[in-house]
Parts: structure tokens; sequence; C-alpha cells
């Protein structure tokens, strides 16, 4: 039977491009985003996909979304949880500035929400027989990578967006649960900018092999779209 991936964010972007390759290779797709209405290219992938991926809408900082989601999903197996939606947050965010409102916006979207995921979805991961919960952080939020400074709130929500992981990784093992923070490189999108060295294609191709390989041995680390483990 047809593994199912949930994907948030799957409208533009890292997510959008996950959601294609899964599609292509014969995954079941939850594609979630804001706006259904105006997802085109989310569209089209559903249109000739026969079936395979289906669009839901979800705001990830909406309680009342989420919930809905999860109840509409329920005995629906999810092998792989993507959290996937994320926000770099104001442009001003070097030493001396302080976006206290916006902060605690980018933590609802980057950290809090992959928790409450985890939370209203688990009982259809432990449906499955993979059994993965993955986010994405960002090499941004390394401590130990860290020798550039700057970009306080984007650091911080994904830096504690990884200890969320490392948290589920200890508290769901019993349960086979394999849970991962993970990089998917610097990538040209609305987020990494014009500058970055990598496509979308070429970070999903990665994450895509990267998350289909991995096993209870790899819980609790932070990896890369190429599966090389970063440090914390
Ligand atoms: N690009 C990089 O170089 C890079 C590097 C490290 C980590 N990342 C991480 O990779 C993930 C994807 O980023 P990207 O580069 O693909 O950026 P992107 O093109 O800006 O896409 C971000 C996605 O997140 C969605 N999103 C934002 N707020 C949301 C909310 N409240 N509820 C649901 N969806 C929401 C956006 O939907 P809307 O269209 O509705 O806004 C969009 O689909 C993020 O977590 C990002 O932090 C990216």
């Amino acid at each position: 039977m047809k593994e199912t991936i949930l994907i948030t964010g799957a409208n533009r972007g890292i997510g959008l491009e996950l959601a294609r390759v899964f599609v292509q290779r014969g995954w079941g797709v939850i594609a979630c985003c804001r706006r259904p209405d105006e997802a085109a290219e989310l569209q089209a992938i559903a249109a000739g996909s026969q079936g395979g991926l289906t669009i839901r809408q979800l705001d990830v900082t909406s309680d009342v979304e989420i919930n809905s989601l999860a109840e509409s999903l329920r005995g629906r197996a999810i092998a792989i949880l993507f959290n996937n939606a994320g926000i770099l947050g104001p442009e001003e965010q070097d030493y001396g500035v302080l976006a206290e409102e916006e902060w605690l916006t980018v933590f609802r979207v980057n950290t809090i929400a992959p928790y409450k995921m985890a939370l209203a979805l688990l009982d259809n991961v432990l449906l499955s027989r993979r059994r993965v919960i993955a986010t994405l952080g960002s090499a941004m939020g390394s401590i130990e990578e860290n020798s550039s400074g700057g970009y306080y709130i984007y650091r911080t929500a994904k830096a504690a967006a990884h200890m969320i992981m490392k948290n589920l990784s200890i508290d769901l093992r019993t349960q086979g649960v394999t849970a991962v923070a993970m990089h998917p490189g610097w990538v040209r999108t609305r987020l990494g900018g014009p500058q970055a060295p990598l496509s979308p294609e070429e970070s999903a191709a990665g994450l895509f092999a990267v998350l289909t390989g991995l096993t209870l041995e790899k819980t609790g680390l932070l990896l890369d779209y190429q599966g090389m483990e970063l440090a914390w």
C-alpha cells in the first residue's frame, strides 16, 4: 500500500518541490497550505497525480485548523510528518534591534507549530510502519556553527525547534518514532533569496533520499539534505 507524507507549507519553495518528488515516487501526499485557492502549482500537481496528492488548508499557527485537520485524518497512517512551514521574520534582526511581537510570531510558526503538529498527529504516525517526524530547522539555528552573529529571531526560533525534535526523539523513542531536525541547504526560495547556491529541486531530491532512508538509529540528530550530521 502507498505510504503517506504530510507536508506543511507545501504551496511554494522547498515544500512544493518535496510534494512533487514524493508524488513522482508513488507516495501519497497530504499537501497543506494556508490558501489552497491560490496554490496554482500545487493544484497542477494534484490534478496530474491521480489522487496521489490532496491539498488541505492549514495555517500552522491556528489550533482550530490543526485540530480540524487531525480530526479529518483520524485512522489514516502518516509515515512521515514533515514540518516544513517556516518564516525568516523581520528584515532587521541584528544586535540592538528588539521586535518582540514579531519574534513571538516567528516562534509560533517555526518552533511551537511543529510541536503542536506532533501532538495532534502522533496517532496517525503510530499507525505507520515508518513512524518519522521531521522538522526543517536550519544550520542558522546551530549554536556550534554560528560564527557570524545577527539574525537573533530566526536563529533562536530554529535552535529551539531543534530542541523540540531532540526532546521528541527521547520522549517518543519507546513508541518507535524517529524524530529529526533537518537543514535543507541554502536554497533559492523567497526565504533563502536569489544568491543561494541550491535549487529547490536539488534540495528536495536530497531531502527525499534522507527522509526515506531514516531509521530509529538516526533519531535525535540534526541532518542536512545530504544526510550529513550537523552539530547542534
Ligand atoms: N531556503 C533556505 O535556504 C532555507 C535554509 C534553512 C532552512 N530553511 C527552512 O525551510 C523551510 C521552507 O522554507 P523555504 O525556503 O521553502 O521558504 P519559502 O519559499 O518562503 O516557503 C515558506 C513556506 O512556509 C509557509 N508558511 C509560512 N507561514 C505559515 C503558516 N503560518 N502556516 C502555514 N504555512 C506557512 C509559506 O506559505 P505562504 O505562501 O502561505 O506564506 C510557504 O509555503 C522553512 O522552515 C525554512 O526556515 C530554508
